[in-house]
């Protein structure tokens, strides 16, 4: 296959290309699991070379409850990737986790349901129980933050990631119920993602973007659509400075 890919992007909600890949090769992987979400991308940011690969589809056509999570980890597993960084767009539950603010969650809780959310779950495959005590990479985590401070870009060190199953967004009862639980911030995507990645044995961290205030948090009747999509576009800009620096 090709050279050694130091780093994978699964981009969600707001970020669906990586902006300045050179020498851009398109992969079509065909897994045991069903197709990725879209073709793999790989290029390279300088001399470093990294895959790129929409978690919703590039056109964003596929909910969070239909992504072949399995396919796609797998895919860029085959392909050689051991570090995996996906970036979440979330809503923000705790004070200091309001719109427009990057952050590099600790924990995770899953309320999703009716996922395939392992690779164990294919007939004859071996039963294994992983340990997910930390779901994130703490190497990983540690180099993402080092990067930010190095880049100038803000990022929130910590946090619980409420999971939960879209594409709905939540009540404020749920949310009541998920900030009680624990949970700082809450999104469609980050599992069975991270589990997956753990089952194969890959470095995974999340960089989360917090696009509104969750159910109830932030005051308003409504959470606006084109308000999450301003406040992504305002956050993505930030991203290929925040990852060259954790290349470097
Ligand atoms: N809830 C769940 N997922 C999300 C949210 C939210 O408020 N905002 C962006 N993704």
């Amino acid at each position: 296959m090709t050279r050694h890919i130091e780093l994978a992007l699964i981009g969600g909600t707001g970020l669906y290309q990586f902006p300045g890949l050179d020498k851009i090769e398109r992969h079509a992987v065909d897994t045991p699991y069903g197709p990725p979400s879209d073709s793999v991308v790989l290029g390279q940011v300088g001399k470093h070379r990294i895959a790129f690969l929409a978690r919703h589809g590039e056109s964003h056509t596929i909910p969070p409850h239909r992504v072949n999570y399995r396919a796609n980890v797998w895919a860029l597993h085959h392909l050689g990737a051991r570090r995996v960084l996906g970036v979440n767009a979330v809503g923000g539950i705790r004070g200091d986790v309001g719109p427009r603010v990057l952050a590099v969650p600790d924990q995770i809780i899953d309320y999703t349901h009716d996922r395939l959310t392992s690779y164990c779950d294919v007939a004859g495959a071996e039963v294994r129980h992983i340990d997910f005590s930390e779901p994130y990479s703490a190497g990983l985590r540690k180099d993402l933050l080092a990067a930010a401070s190095q880049a100038g870009v803000a990022v929130v060190d910590g946090g619980c990631y409420g999971a939960t199953q879209g594409p709905r967004l939540e009540t404020c009862a749920e949310i009541v119920r998920l900030r009680r639980d624990g949970c700082d911030l809450v999104g469609m995507t980050g599992m069975p993602e991270a589990a997956l990645a753990r089952e194969l044995g890959l470095d995974y961290a999340c960089l989360a973007l917090v696009a509104n205030w969750a159910a109830g948090c932030g005051g308003e009747t409504e959470i606006s659509l084109p308000e999450i999509f301003a406040n992504l576009a305002a956050m993505t800009t930030q991203v290929p400075r925040l990852i060259s620096a954790l290349l470097a």
